[in-house]
């Protein structure tokens, strides 16, 4: 049974169009012209309770509108959402007692307050009960290892803390479902490991629904099993990640390394040159080409060391990204 249901979602931004020039503005004063940004543009998927899925798209994409809809913090244009049961835009207090939004983005704690007093204040809103609540905050609070910053300012904070802050507060009324918005961002590479980590570790302990954007493919690679790649509001795939490589890869990429310095230009003919650096090249080749291209590698040029390996995840989703050919 699927714990979020998305069909055919539609978001479109009325956006007021102006002529440039104060005779623009005057002239948008009598007629105003809108036109629709759209944001996200029939989006359909289905996540099951557990299941923690990476939500990923380049530049306005698309994602934070999507979670802000499946919060209830805005009402779509068109198209059916069920989250837990619940349409989340009709905000009732049953629907907001389990679910969470982070994003990393945006402070939602107190700023001048210590971590400790939005803590409770959540606990409050939430009305959970205080040894839950106890209970709660000393496992989040080991997990992450915050207890000597609970009673520091938050503004005092560095960004690492303050982000661990953020999900404690996210996560003290023990939601069901997580909404992570770029929960990572910023983040030196260590404290972005124990973010992971921990995500990682939340998500098995509790059983809870996690659905996760973020930029850094290490975060995408380590946590997610399945991805849900959208761009221009339209989704571009919905698959495990492992598939990606299937659908989207229709190159291989050959390391060579030569015995005996070649001619580049020679090497072209095998395919395209990503990198040559003597005695190293790497060259990307057409899937169907394969060992066409490393047949004559061998024959033609003096070849010390020859690997085929698929291209890496990265690289490909960069590439579905800009959209561009891939051999
Ligand atoms: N309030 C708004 N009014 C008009 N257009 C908006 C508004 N909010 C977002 N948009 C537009 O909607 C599109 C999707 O934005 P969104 O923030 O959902 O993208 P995103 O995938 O989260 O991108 P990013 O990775 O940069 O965070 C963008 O083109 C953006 O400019
Ligand atoms: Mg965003």
């Amino acid at each position: 049974m699927p714990v979020i249901e998305v069909h055919n979602l539609k978001k479109y931004y009325k956006v007021h169009q102006k002529e440039p020039g104060l005779a623009g503005s005057i002239k948008s004063l009598f007629s105003r012209k809108y036109y629709d940004a759209k944001a996200v543009d029939g989006v359909s998927f289905e996540i099951d309770a557990g299941e923690l899925v990476g939500f990923i798209g380049p530049n306005g994409a698309g994602k934070t509108t999507t979670l802000k809809v499946l919060s209830g913090l805005l009402y779509p244009t068109a198209g059916h959402v069920s989250v837990l049961g619940y349409t989340p835009w009709d905000r009732k207090p049953a629907f907001q007692k389990q679910f969470s939004l982070v994003m990393g983005q945006k402070n939602q704690l107190w700023w001048d307050l210590p971590a400790m007093e939005s803590f409770i204040l959540n606990k409050e809103i939430y009305e959970v009960p205080k040894e839950q609540f106890q209970k709660t905050l000393d496992e989040l609070v080991e997990l992450l290892e915050v207890r000597d910053f609970l009673k520091v300012q938050v503004r005092k904070l560095s960004l690492g803390q303050r982000m661990k802050m953020e999900l404690i507060a996210a996560l003290i009324h023990s939601p069901k479902i997580l909404f992570l918005d770029e929960p990572t961002i910023g983040l030196d590479v260590v404290m972005q490991k124990k973010m992971r980590d921990f995500i990682k570790e939340y998500n098995h302990r509790s059983n809870s629904t996690i659905i996760l954007t973020s930029h850094y493919m290490d975060d995408v690679k380590e946590l997610c099993e399945r991805v849900i790649i959208i761009d221009k509001g339209k989704l571009l795939f919905d698959g495990a990640l492992s598939e990606i490589i299937k659908k989207f890869a229709n190159h291989k990429v050959l390391t060579v390394v030569f015995s005996e310095p070649v001619d580049e230009e020679k090497l072209k003919n095998i395919g395209q040159i990503k990198e040559f650096d003597y005695p190293k090249a790497i060259i990307s080749v057409r899937r169907s080409a394969t060992s066409l291209a490393a047949a004559e590698l061998l024959q033609r040029f003096p070849v010390a060391d020859l690997n085929i390996e698929e291209p890496q995840i990265e690289d490909i989703i960069r590439e579905v990204f800009t959209g561009k050919d891939l051999a």
